[in-house]
C-alpha cells in the first residue's frame, strides 16, 4: 500500500513480536555514533565540501530557555526565571551565526529554511527576537517573502498578545505549538497547566497572521492518561483543524531526565494501555481526514508534508520530516546539530562549554561524525522507507552502482522473515513496507542499521 493512504492495520501479534520503539532516524547514523575524534578540521573539510555542492541551507536556532519546568521534558533547555540570563546567550549565538556564515558561505546561497527550537524560543524579549533575526539576515540569504519556511516552536504560556505578530513581521510563516494533553489531571500531574481556551486563542490569531502549516505536539503514556482521556483530548484537537499534529510516546527515564522524578511511576498508563491511546489515536486521526506520515507525524492531506510524501520528494533531518530535500543544515545555539552530504557535527550541551570556545573565538563544536560510503548508502536506504514507505532497487543502483539485493546479501534471511510476517513485500525491482509495517518502520530501518545491528550482537554475546 502506498504512504499516505486512510488505513493502518494494528496488528497486535506483530507489535508484541517487533519492536515499536527504536531510534527515530533523524540522522543515519543516529548520534549515539557521534564521537570527539571529529575535530575542527573535520568541520572545516565538511564546511568546503557543502560550499562547493552549493546546496541550499537549512538553519537551525537553539534557544534553550523556558520559564516553567514540564516534569516530563527531555529537552536540552535551562528553566529560569530570570528574563536577563537571555542577553549574553544571544551575544554569544550572534557570534556564532558570524562565524558558521563565513565557514559555510552563508551569503554565497540560499537559506532555503529556518527553525527556531528550544527550550521556548519565545522566553526571549521581542527586541530580541528582532535583533537576532536581523543577525540571521545578515550572515545568511533568508527570503524575504513567503517562499522561504521560516518556523518556530511555541509554548502557548508563554506568547503574549502581540507576540505572533511580531514573528510574522519578522518573517516567520509557520509555528508548531506545544499542547501534550488537554486533560487538566494530567496538565497538573506534568505542571504544565494550559486551559484549551489559550491554545485555541493562539491557533486563531495565528492563522488571523497568515501563518501556515500549524503544527500541535501531543504526547501519549503521561500519567492518569487513559483512553478515555486521551480521546477527549484528540477530539478537543481535531476540532481545532490543525495543518499538521506530532503524537510522541512518553519515554519515563527518571535517571536520565532528572525532571521525570517528579512523575512517580503508579501514576503511569500501563503499557497496554498506553498500546490502546496510541490506537485510538491513530485512528481517530485517520477517521478525521489526517494522513499518517510516518514516525508519530500526521499531517492534512492538502499540508505540503502529505504532498511531498505523495510526490516522493520528502526529506527527514534533526527536525523531523521535512520538504527541504538538498539542504545542508547548520545548528546554531547550545547542543545545536548541523548535517552535510558526507558529515553530522554537534555543539556543546554544556552551556559554559558551549560560551567559553565562542568567547575564545573558536567554533564550538563537541562531536561529529564523517559518514563513509556505506553509512551513506545506508542513510539513504533508511530514509526512502522512513519517508516513502518504498524503495525502488533500479534507483539504487542509478545512485550507487550497487545491486540492492547483492549489497545487502546479508539481509536476506531477515527480509524474507519480515516478508512472511507481511510487514514488507520484495521482489526484483523494489522493496515496499505493506500496511502491517508501517507501524513498525522503526524495526525496519532497525535491519539496515549497521551500528544498531553490531549491538545487539553484541549484547547476545554477553
Ligand atoms: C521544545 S518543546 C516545544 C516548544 C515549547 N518548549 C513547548 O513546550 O511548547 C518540543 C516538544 O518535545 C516534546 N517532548 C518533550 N519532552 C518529551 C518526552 N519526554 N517525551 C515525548 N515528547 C517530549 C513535546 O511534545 C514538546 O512540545
Ligand atoms: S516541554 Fe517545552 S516548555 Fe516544557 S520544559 Fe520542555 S522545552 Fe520547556
Amino acid at each position: 500500500m502506498a504512504a499516505g493512504t486512510d488505513t493502518l492495520l494494528w496488528n497486535q501479534n506483530l507489535i508484541d513480536r517487533y519492536d515499536l520503539a527504536g531510534p527515530r532516524y533523524t540522522s543515519y547514523p543516529t548520534a549515539l555514533e557521534f564521537t570527539e575524534d571529529f575535530d575542527l578540521d573535520a568541520l572545516e573539510s565538511a564546511a568546503q565540501e557543502s560550499r562547493q555542492s552549493g546546496r541550499p541551507l537549512s538553519l537551525y536556532l537553539h534557544i534553550p530557555f523556558c520559564a516553567h519546568l514540564c516534569y516530563y521534558c527531555a529537552c536540552n533547555k535551562i528553566v529560569t526565571k530570570k528574563r536577563d540570563k537571555a542577553g549574553p546567550y544571544l551575544e554569544r549565538l550572534h557570534r556564532e551565526i558570524r562565524k558558521k556564515s563565513e565557514l559555510f558561505g552563508g551569503t554565497e546561497r540560499p537559506a532555503t529554511q529556518l527553525h527556531w527550537g528550544g527550550g521556548t524560543p519565545t522566553f526571549i524579549s521581542q527586541d530580541e527576537m528582532r535583533t537576532l533575526m536581523a543577525a540571521v539576515r545578515e550572515s545568511f540569504r533568508l527570503a524575504d517573502d513567503d517562499s522561504g519556511d521560516h518556523s518556530i516552536e511555541i509554548d502557548p504560556r508563554e506568547c503574549g498578545p502581540d507576540t505572533l505578530q511580531v514573528l510574522r513581521e519578522i518573517g516567520f510563516n509557520r509555528i508548531s505549538l506545544g499542547v501534550q494533553d488537554f486533560n487538566p489531571k494530567v496538565q497538573k500531574a506534568v505542571n504544565r497547566v494550559q486551559p484549551a481556551e489559550m491554545v485555541n486563542n493562539r491557533l486563531r490569531e495565528a492563522r488571523e497572521l497568515g501563518f501556515g502549516s500549524i503544527n500541535l505536539d501531543l504526547i501519549y503514556g503521561l500519567p492518569f492518561q487513559t483512553p478515555a482521556t486521551f480521546a477527549e483530548t484528540l477530539d478537543q484537537v481535531i476540532e481545532l483543524l490543525p495543518d499538521r499534529l506530532s503524537v510522541f510516546n512518553y519515554a519515563h527515564m527518571p535517571d536520565r531526565f532528572m525532571p521525570q522524578q517528579r512523575i512517580r511511576e503508579e501514576d503511569l498508563p500501563t503499557p497496554a494501555d498506553k498500546l490502546q491511546i496510541l490506537e485510538d489515536a491513530i485512528n481517530r486521526l485517520l477517521a478525521a481526514g489526517y494522513v499518517y506520515i510516518g514516525m508519530d507525524h500526521f499531517a492534512r492531506p492538502d499540508d505540503p508534508l502529505a504532498i511531498a510524501q505523495r510526490e516522493g520528494t520528502l526529506h527527514r533531518n534533526f527536525q523531523g520530516y521535512t520538504t527541504h530535500r538538498d539542504c545542508d543544515l547548520i545548528g546554531m545555539g547550545v547542543s545545536a546539530i548541523g548535517q552535510t552530504e558526507h558529515a553530522y557535527f554537534q555543539n556543546h550541551h554544556d552551556q559554559q562549554a558551549w560560551e567559553f570556545e565562542l568567547d575564545f573565538n573558536r567554533h564550538p563544536l563537541k562531536k561529529g561524525r564523517t559518514l563513509t560510503r556505506d553509512d551513506r548508502i545506508r542513510r539513504w536506504v533508511i530514509m526512502a522507507l522512513i519517508c516513502h514507505f518504498t524503495l525502488e532497487k533500479a534507483q539504487f543502483r542509478d545512485i550507487w552502482g550497487e545491486e540492492f539485493d547483492d549489497y545487502f546479501r546479508d539481509l536476506n534471511q531477515p527480509l524474507a522473515a519480515m516478508a512472511a510476517d507481511g510487514l514488507i513485500s520484495t521482489d526484483d525491482s523494489r522493496l515496499e513496507v505493506k500496511t502491517p509495517g508501517r507501524l513498525l518502520i522503526r524495526a525496519i530501518c532497525k535491519l539496515f542499521d549497521r551500528y544498531q545491528q553490531q549491538a545487539s550482537k553484541f549484547s547476545r554475546i554477553i
